[in-house]
């Protein structure tokens, strides 16, 4: 989809259509009140008659409207006269969905008559083409039809303000069209079934991701590495499949050389049956997503290459299928984790902290700034935020404001939990130095308490987005939740 930044009168406009936002109680802005008049009062008497209702977000579509450019112009309605970036959120999504619906293959969104609390006319633009990128994704690669699913093509989608362009604004819309194919390509991999996107398929997507782009070295380490770097826990979980385990690498060179990198680490079960400790087979399907950490990983890298950022970035992935075999691990088995540490392996259904623990060991060869790991980690975490927020847990105070803030800025929300000591008793074994599972009470933070033991030596946050990474019903399908939020923390960086 293309993007432009479109100047000048808004009645000289040619595009299939323009959207227009309009205030509450039938209330119109300097520029609709302009368009309004051209159109020998066609909006207000749509609005009169009460076609547009009540309620942020309600849009209207008005057909061939009288002298203008455009055979369609759609009204959406805004919150308050005063916006937040809460409701400018709502209207830009509300007002996508129903493009969407129209025929147009081009259209414009008008910003003249948009001012929102804290945030500039690029903030406004970007989200608008954040939300229109959303609105648009489809995954139909398995479709015998795949026409059907969208009405047209939505060929592209410009942003209008009649004050002259600025540069800024041009800046805004290309990052924010970035952003989006990072957040449609997390979405893409977490939707993919598990049977396509294993681990070997996640590994070729890196080399991908890397071909042709200098800055990036991508390294996929196999099994017989992990097992020379002593990764007994990570292997555990692979014991029981045919699909090989793999630790993808990516690093990513964009700013200073001796600039400590800030490295990322993704949760990749490219499946989840929960092993021995199987799980219940209503909504297993759905353990395809369980790389949705890993998923969210790849579309920030991909994001940050496209962005060009001037930081040092290391995305770290452990992918591996969880499966029950006769070779699988047992409940009860005893493995030593990279860090010498040993666990005994309660539940094999608590995989993600296994891989996760030695890929956080291997983290610490890169000196990190800090370490930001993203995974599906535990029912748990659904329990206590639904599909809101992620879970935020992290061993340091600034790390986590950051985050927070990153989160507030994207939309793209985390809330944080405790990591308090008073959990980790929970742990506990007869065997082993912990149990990989500490009981069904507070579950998320026992299973950040694990990997907790793990991160001494860094500044380290846990994002557990086994809530926010995908919907469930009629909306199932992968968010690309959380790139938003760590593709804003990492831009934060600059400077
Ligand atoms: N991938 C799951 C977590 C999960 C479950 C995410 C359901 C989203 C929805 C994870 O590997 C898992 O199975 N966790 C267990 C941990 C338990 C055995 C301590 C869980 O949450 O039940
Ligand atoms: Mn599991
Ligand atoms: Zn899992």
């Amino acid at each position: 989809m293309d993007h432009a930044l479109k100047g000048g009168k808004p009645e000289n406009l040619r595009c299939d259509c323009l959207i227009l936002p309009v205030g509450p109680d039938r209330t119109l802005g300097a520029t609709a009140k302009h368009l309004n008049e051209l159109a020998g009062g066609q909006i207000e008497r749509a609005l009169s008659r009460g076609d547009l209702g009540k309620g942020a977000g309600r849009t209207l579509l008005l057909a061939e409207p009288t002298g203008l450019r455009t055979p369609r112009l759609l009204l959406v309605q805004t919150a308050k006269q005063h916006m937040d970036a809460a409701d400018f959120r709502k209207l830009v999504r509300a007002a996508a969905a129903a493009l969407v619906n129209t025929g147009a293959r081009d259209a414009a969104l008008c910003l003249d008559d948009i001012a929102v609390t804290d945030r500039d006319p690029g903030w406004c633009a970007a989200e608008a083409v954040l939300a229109v990128h959303e609105e648009t994704y489809r995954f139909h690669d398995y479709l015998s039809e795949p026409g059907e699913t969208l009405k047209v093509d939505l060929a592209s989608f410009n942003i209008h303000q009649s004050s002259v362009a600025r540069a800024s604004l041009n800046r805004a819309i290309k990052d924010a069209a970035a952003i989006a194919e990072g957040v449609a390509t997390a979405r893409t991999l977490g939707n993919l079934p598990g049977n396509v996107c294993h681990p070997t398929y996640l590994a070729a997507e890196a080399r991908k991701l890397g071909q042709g782009e200098k800055r990036m070295t991508v390294r996929v380490l196999e099994e017989k590495q992990l097992q020379n770097l002593g990764m007994g826990a990570f292997l555990s979980v692979t014991a029981g499949t045919e699909q090989p385990a793999k630790l993808i690498v990516m690093e990513y060179r964009g700013g200073a050389q001796k600039a400590k990198p800030l490295v990322l680490v993704g949760k990749g079960i490219t499946f989840d049956t929960g092993g021995i400790s199987i799980k219940p087979g209503a909504g297993m399907d759905e353990m395809k997503f369980d790389m949705c950490g890993a998923a969210s990983v790849f579309g920030t890298m991909k994001a940050v290459v496209a962005l060009g950022l001037p930081l040092n970035v290391v995305a770290l992935v452990a992918a591996a299928e969880n499966m029950p075999s006769g070779s699988a691990s047992r409940p009860g088995d005893i493995v030593k984790t990279m860090s010498g540490q040993t666990v005994e392996i309660l539940n094999t259904d608590a995989e993600g902290r296994m891989v996760l623990c030695d890929t956080l060991t291997y983290a610490e060869r890169y000196k990190p700034q800090a370490v930001v790991d993203v995974a599906t980690l535990t029912g748990a975490c659904v329990i206590a935020l639904g599909n809101h927020a992620s879970g935020l847990f992290s061993n340091d105070d600034t790390l986590c404001t950051e985050l927070l803030q990153a989160g507030e800025n994207s939309g793209d929300r985390a809330w944080r939990m405790p990591l308090w000591e008073d959990y980790q008793q929970q742990l506990r074994s007869n065997f082993a130095d912990m149990a990989n599972v500490g009981g069904r009470e507070a579950g998320s933070v026992t299973a950040a308490c694990f990997l907790s033991r793990f991160t001494r030596n860094y500044r380290w946050a846990h994002l557990d987005v086994a809530g926010s990474a995908w919907l469930t019903g009629a909306k199932k399908g992968a968010t690309g939740r959380p790139v938003r939020l760590l593709v804003e923390w990492l831009r934060s960086h600059v400077n």
